[in-house]
This record gives C-alpha cells, sequence and structure tokens, in this order.
C-alpha cells in the first residue's frame, strides 16, 4: 500500500516549489534514474549537508531525542538508528522534511537480528532448521514487523562464519559452515528486502560484520583476525558475497583487524574486494564508534587521521561517533580529502535513501497519523504462529535413551531450573523490540500442554551462576537476571523434594541469554558450576532426567551427557519457545533440527569444526598410535557432530547412486540416496551431500558441505533425494589463489549427519 505524504508536509511542500524536485515525487525505481537524480541532488547540497548524510547516530542518552531534532533540522543527520515507533519516527522526519534546508528523507534503522516484535529463535538455532522455508518466514515477518514499526533498514543478517564457541557472537550468526551459512544468510536478505526495498513491508539489510569477525583470535570480542587468503576466500568471505549478490543494499563493516588492517581501514577490503571486484553498490557503514577505534587500533594517531583513513578506506557512513561531522571540513578544506570521495559516500546514502522509495514518500513506512497502532505492544501485532513453527524446527534432540522423550502427559512431572521459569532468556540476545512479558517461559509452555492432564511441579533449584562476578556481568545494564537469595544447598534441597515426588525430571540448564551476546566471550565452555551441582542432585534421585538446553554456543557437557537420559538443545527459542518446546517434549512436533556447530568436549579441543584439513598423521580410533595427531588426554572428536540430531522415528539412507562414474569438464552429475523413515512416527529430517577432493594441488578439507534437503516423511514412505553438482561445487582457491576445479576423483558423502555417510566416488575429467 502506498502512502500519502503528510498534510503538513504537502503545505510546506507547496510553499517552496524551487525544491520540488527533492522531494516526494514519483521517481522511477530504476538505476539510470536514481543516478540522475542523486547527481542532481548532490549538485545542490553543500559540503556540510554532503557531511551530514554521513553520519548515522543513535538515539540514547548520548544523543537524546530534542538534541537530535535540532541537528536534523540543520542537515547534520543522515540516519537514526534505535528509535522504534513510528510516533517518534514521524516526529524526526517530519523535522528532516519540514526544516531542512533540502529536505532530504532520513532513513531509519534498528537490530532486527531474530525478529522484532515477535522474537523468533536466534540465528544459530535458525541454522538448525535447516530449513530455508523457515528462515524466510522469519525473515518476511520480521521485516514485516520492523517496517510496521517505520524502520527502513536492519543491521541483518550476521553472517560472520565462526568456528569458535568461546565468541558470545556465535548465538547471532548461523554457525561453523561457509555453505550453510551463505544459504541461510542468502535466504534471508531476499525475504527481508522482498521485491524492492521500497515495498511497504520489506526493509533493507546489511550485510555484517564485512569481514571475518567471527575469527577472532580466542573468541575473544573485537580481538584480531590473522588468516591466509586461501581461507578467507574459501571459508569466511562466500556467505557474505551470497548476501550481497541476493541484493543485499547494505554492508556493515567489523571492528576487527585483518592481517593487521583494521576493518574499518582497510581499502582493499572495501574498495578492491568490494566495490571494484564484488561491484557492490549499495552503502558501507562502520560499526558503533569503530571510526574512533581507529586510535586504539594503532594505525591513526588523532581524530583527523582516523577519519581521513577511514574515508579513504571506504567507510560510506559513521555509526555512533561525530568524528565524521567534526573532522571532515576541515580535511577537504586542507586537500586530505577531494569533493569526489566525500560525493562518493554521500552518493551510496542517497542511492539507498532512493533505493528505499524515501524519495518517493517519506512516510512510506509510516502512513498516516491515524494509521499508527494505540499500543506498539499490541498482542494482536504479534505472529506467534510462525514463530512457535519455526521454534519447532529449531530445536535438536542429542540424545534419547530407550525413549524417554516424548513424554506422557499424565502423572507427575518436575520442571528445575534456573532457565525454566525466565520469560527474558527464552527470548536471547538481541530481541530487539520484543518485549519479554509477552514471550512464553518453558515452565508456561509445559503448563499449557499439561493442563488437566498431568501434574507439574516446578523448582529453580540454582541460579544461572553463584558467581558474583557473573552475575554482576550480566545485570551491568539491566535487572536481566533475577538472583534467588536462599543458599545454594537449599535450592538444590527444595528441588530434590520436587523431583521425588515426580515421575520423571525436565532440567532446564545452561546460560542466561547475556552469556551468549556481543561483549559475552568466554575462556570454558561448561554448564555453571552450580547448575552442575544441581544436576547431580537431580540424577541421584535416581528418576529418568531429561536436560532441556537454553544456550547461545556450543557447551561442553560431557558430564551432563553421560547422566541425562534425554537432551534437547533448544538454544533460545524466542517468544513461542515454551509452547514449542513443550510441543517437542510431549511428541505433539517429532523434532528434525541438526546441529549447525560440532559440540567440542572440552575448551581445549577448540578449533574443533568439521571439514579440517588432513593431517600427515590423521588419528585412527581403531588403531591409536602415539605419533598422531590427538589429544592423549581426552576423546578425540566432537561430542556430538556437525549436522548431528535424533528424531522420535528412524530413518535409513540407501547407497549413494551416481548418474555417471565421471563429469565432464564444467558439465554436472547427480548423486541420489533413498531415504526411508523406518520407525513409527512421521518425521522430518535434513539429507546431507558433503565433498571430498582427496588428491589436489594444496590440501583440502576431509568433507565439505555442498548440499542439503529437508524432507518429511510419513512412517514408512520413502523418497529419493537428489544432489545435482556442479563445477563451483568442485573448486577451490588454489596457492595462487586461483579458483579453480582440479580434474580427478571425487567422494562424495550423504547422510543424515557429517559423520555417518553413504558414500561413493566420481571422476571430474
Ligand atoms: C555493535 C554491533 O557490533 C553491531 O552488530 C550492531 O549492529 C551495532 N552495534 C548497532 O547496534
Amino acid at each position: 500500500m502506498k502512502w500519502i505524504y503528510s498534510v503538513s508536509l504537502a503545505v510546506s511542500l507547496a510553499m517552496q516549489p524551487a525544491l520540488a524536485e527533492t522531494l516526494p515525487g514519483n521517481h522511477p525505481m530504476t538505476e539510470q534514474a536514481r543516478d540522475a537524480f542523486v547527481n542532481q541532488l548532490l549538485k545542490k547540497m553543500t559540503l556540510d549537508e554532503k557531511i551530514g548524510q554521513l553520519r548515522l547516530i543513535s538515539v540514547g542518552p548520548d544523543n537524546p531525542k530534542e538534541a537530535i531534532r535540532d541537528m536534523i533540522q540543520k542537515s547534520q543527520v543522515g540516519a537514526i538508528f534505535n528509535t522504534v515507533t513510528r510516533q517518534d519516527i514521524r516526529a524526526m522526519q517530519d523535522q528532516a522534511m519540514q526544516l531542512s534546508r533540502l529536505k532530504i528523507p532520513l532513513f531509519f534503522a534498528f537490530d532486527v537480528i531474530h525478529g522484532q516484535r515477535t522474537i523468533f529463535p536466534i540465528p544459530l538455532a535458525l541454522a538448525s532448521s535447516w530449513d530455508l522455508d523457515a528462515v524466510k518466514e522469519v525473515g518476511r515477518v520480521s521485516a514485516y514487523e520492523a517496517a510496521d514499526d517505520g524502520l527502513n533498514m536492519t543491521w541483518a543478517p550476521m553472517v560472520d562464519v565462526s568456528r569458535e564457541p568461546r565468541w558470545g557472537r556465535g548465538s547471532e550468526g548461523f554457525g561453523e559452515d561457509t555453505w550453510l551459512t551463505s544459504e541461510m544468510g542468502r535466504s534471508m536478505v531476499q525475504a527481508m528486502q522482498g521485491k524492492s526495498a521500497a515495498d511497504r513491508y520489506s526493509v533493507m539489510t546489511s550485510v555484517k560484520h564485512f569481514a571475518l569477525y567471527g575469527a577472532v583470535e580466542g573468541g575473544r570480542d573485537y580481538n584480531t583476525v590473522d588468516m591466509s587468503p586461501q581461507r578467507m576466500f574459501q571459508d569466511y568471505l562466500p556467505p557474505y558475497k551470497a548476501s550481497l549478490d541476493a541484493g543485499s543494499g547494505g554492508v556493515m563493516v567489523a571492528l576487527n583487524s585483518i592481517n593487521g588492517v583494521p576493518a574499518t581501514a582497510d581499502s582493499w577490503l572495501l574498495k578492491d574486494l568490494l566495490r571494484d571486484k564484488w561491484k557492490f553498490k549499495g552503502i558501507t557503514i562502520s560499526d558503533h564508534g569503530a571510526i574512533k577505534e581507529l586510535i586504539k587500533h594503532g594505525v591513526a594517531s588523532d581524530p583527523q587521521e582516523a577519519v581521513r583513513i577511514a574515508l579513504k578506506s571506504g567507510v560510506d557512513m559513521s555509526m555512533s561517533d561525530e568524528y565524521y561531522s567534526k573532522y571532515l571540513p576541515d580535511l577537504v578544506k586542507r586537500g586530505d580529502v577531494s569533493m569526489a570521495e566525500i560525493d562518493d559516500a554521500a552518493r551510496h546514502v542517497l542511492n539507498v535513501k532512493y533505493d528505499m522509495g524515501l524519495f518517493n514518500d517519506p512516510y512510506s513506512h509510516l502512513g498516516p497519523k491515524e494509521s499508527d497502532p494505540q499500543d506498539t505492544n499490541a498482542e494482536s501485532r504479534l505472529h506467534r504462529a510462525e514463530a512457535r513453527d519455526v521454534a519447532r524446527k529449531s530445536i535438536v534432540l542429542l540424545k534419547n535413551r530407550l525413549e524417554t522423550l516424548p513424554l506422557k502427559k499424565s502423572g507427575t512431572i518436575a520442571l528445575i531450573g534456573p532457565l525454566a521459569d525466565s520469560q527474558r532468556d527464552i527470548m536471547g540476545s538481541w530481541s530487539a523490540a520484543g518485549v519479554a512479558k509477552q514471550s512464553v517461559s518453558l515452565l508456561q509452555g509445559m503448563r499449557n500442554a499439561t493442563e488437566g492432564k498431568a501434574t507439574l511441579l516446578y523448582e529453580k533449584g540454582a541460579n544461572v551462576s553463584d558467581n558474583k562476578g557473573i552475575q554482576d556481568f550480566l545485570n551491568l545494564y539491566e535487572p536481566a537476571v533475577s538472583i534467588d537469595t536462599r543458599s545454594p544447598q537449599q535450592m538444590i534441597d527444595d528441588a530434590v523434594a520436587k523431583a521425588k515426588q515426580a515421575d520423571v525430571v525436565v532440567a532446564a540448564v545452561g546460560e542466561a541469554q547475556g552469556m551468549a551476546h556481543e561483549a559475552s566471550s568466554r575462556s570454558d565452555l561448561i554448564i555453571p558450576p552450580n547448575q552442575q551441582r544441581l544436576l547431580a542432585a537431580l540424577k541421584a534421585t535416581g528418576k529418568p532426567l531429561v536436560i532441556v538446553l537454553m544456550n547461545g554456543r556450543p557447551l561442553s557437557i560431557v558430564n551432563e551427557d553421560r547422566m541425562a537420559d534425554a537432551v534437547l538443545e533448544t538454544w533460545f527459542s524466542g517468544t513461542e519457545g515454551g509452547n514449542a518446546i513443550a510441543d517437542v517434549l510431549f511428541g505433539d512436533y517429532n523434532p528434525s533440527g541438526k546441529l549447525p556447530v560440532s559440540f567440542p568436549r572440552s575448551v581445549g579441543q577448540i578449533p574443533i569444526y568439521y571439514n579440517h584439513l588432513p593431517t600427515g598423521r590423521p588419528y585412527n580410533f581403531a588403531k591409536p598410535n602415539k605419533y598422531t595427531s590427538h589429544y592423549y588426554d581426552a576423546v578425540n572428536g566432537p561430542l556430538y557432530p556437525f549436522g548431528y540430531g535424533l528424531s522420535y522415528t528412524t530413518f535409513t539412507v540407501s547407497p549413494v547412486k551416481m548418474s555417471s562414474p565421471t563429469m565432464a569438464r564444467d558439465g554436472t552429475v547427480e548423486a541420489s540416496v533413498t531415504v526411508t523413515n523406518s520407525g513409527q512416527r512421521d518425521g522430518a529430517t535434513v539429507v546431507q551431500m558433503y565433498l571430498n577432493d582427496p588428491v589436489a594441488s594444496i590440501s583440502r578439507p576431509v568433507q565439505e558441505l555442498r548440499g542439503f534437503k529437508r524432507i518429511m516423511l510419513k512412517a514408512g514412505e520413502s523418497q529419493t533425494v537428489t544432489f545435482k553438482i556442479d563445477v563451483d561445487a568442485l573448486k577451490f582457491w588454489n596457492q595462487q589463489m586461483q579458483h579453480v576445479a582440479e580434474p580427478g576423483k571425487f567422494n562424495v558423502m550423504i547422510g543424515l549427519d557429517s559423520v555417518r555417510t553413504e558414500n561413493a566416488q566420481f571422476n571430474y575429467l
């Protein structure tokens, strides 16, 4: 639907006809028309107005709304973020459209990472669904709700491949695999931007963090990245490229350095690669305060130098610092930055505003005042059914001894654990405009499921952590985690008393959402010790023990896994999380999720990822040998491998059938398997296809995901799944940094996880 700009604006437009061409109009949505329009507009702009376009301001204590309005009027701001109601946004847009000289509309952005009002599972959980339709659903609903709040842009998707579970931000990404992350990122961009970012219910995406943020050393946030070009191009860059090829209008620049150069100062990255090679036409935005940080990175001696380097390296818009506005005017006067460079950056900002349709209708995502929701948090604005559907698909069943699950909706069930009744934690980090009291905790979800059928007992059993330092860290900015004042032993005793009355114990343990967030790196991956003690006490009751994990990273849970009869990985599952988990616990939904990350046995195994290179001395489980690559003090390999996840039914996979033993140069070949649901229940699973190039000019990974299909099979049903393999699937970056497919033998592995596969071969001619 197309809205007509407000009456007050129409009046001011009528009074200033000379400016009519920059004001709402009927500009065709073509690149040619856009370029002509923006060039004309640039000619009318003063240097200060151009520099104003490069400033992105975050509304907050440092920049209260009132101060921002004054800056808008003076054309000192190009875009705003962290404002999420139509009223606030309209007031600011009114300032720009009524009082600024050229009446250039602002755009409004926010971190819509896994939902806006309705919170979906965190991205790591979405990746566990291996379901691109589900991801698109999340993208569409999130964009709808964000656009309905007046937003034009989101800082998403985050496609930083990460093999570093200590890094808290892995929760915002799609796991350790390049292919899966690329597919997820592409789907998210397509869904959020829709046919056009200018559409009423689309938002423009800003893929982040360009580049390689997921590879920060030691998993310590904001830390250094040092990487070979081969690994960079083979494993870490493709997801950004996939999101850009899908049309993402924005790129957020990473905070880390790459091989010594901060991304914010990296003209190779932002110009040579992004613009010249990848032909990116959209906007680059620094991450929060990153231009200032160039001084601390040690590549700029003072603010002027930081600004000069960032702009010349290709950072168009500065997020949340005043450096561009403060120092660019002088830099231009001194000739250190050229007007052409300012024009380029301002052009990129104006281009995306054009692409967002803002020059046609600056209120396109706002509509008339009368259409504003009376209550921004109204229940009617949520998409609960979609959230529940996606959350169920993202849950991974890790263990199910003697079919402990699904539970019966009868008898007595004890639900214990610090995360069982937390509406805040279940939403996860970056939960945008989501409201905790609208989310369904696990306790509520299980109550809904068992009402009138079973007796449900509840006890907290432990705080998330007993460590005062960690409690303070989690509650630094908001009272996010409530701390029970009972003694730890008392809490355990109370929980054990309930457990003893029950037929089965469900323990909701893991991390608070704040433990898997930006700046939430951990040096260990354990479940906090006080929660471990709780689990041991519950186990000692002799009751069947179901562990429901809530967490934003793979955890090392060897002991807990041993104790538990069943383990369900639920990540942070969003507004409808409690209902979705209950659906799985009671068998109303048959779990189908698969891990997008390997689960290390201990922190010492990191990095541990499935697509590693072979070594000259591989460890052999069957014939252990001292002089092989392994840790002598641990079982080798992950506790749970990449791609792994169980179901309440069983599936079998037939041997692989190749359409031909050879693949012609630049041709294709097909690999097929027949998957059968050999169990008693209907269920979905994910068929995964991996390739391996056993002899090449450089060592190639032991396996790499190159295709997957999620299929639904009724009990007893079979389906043939075919993967088409083309030359791109065989290509890699060789020592000379050429992207090549080398002739020779290739191994094909197809299975329901990365370990148990059916194998075949073909020859690439
Ligand atoms: C900093 C984070 O690194 C980035 O991901 C986020 O989008 C911005 N802050 C804005 O909130």
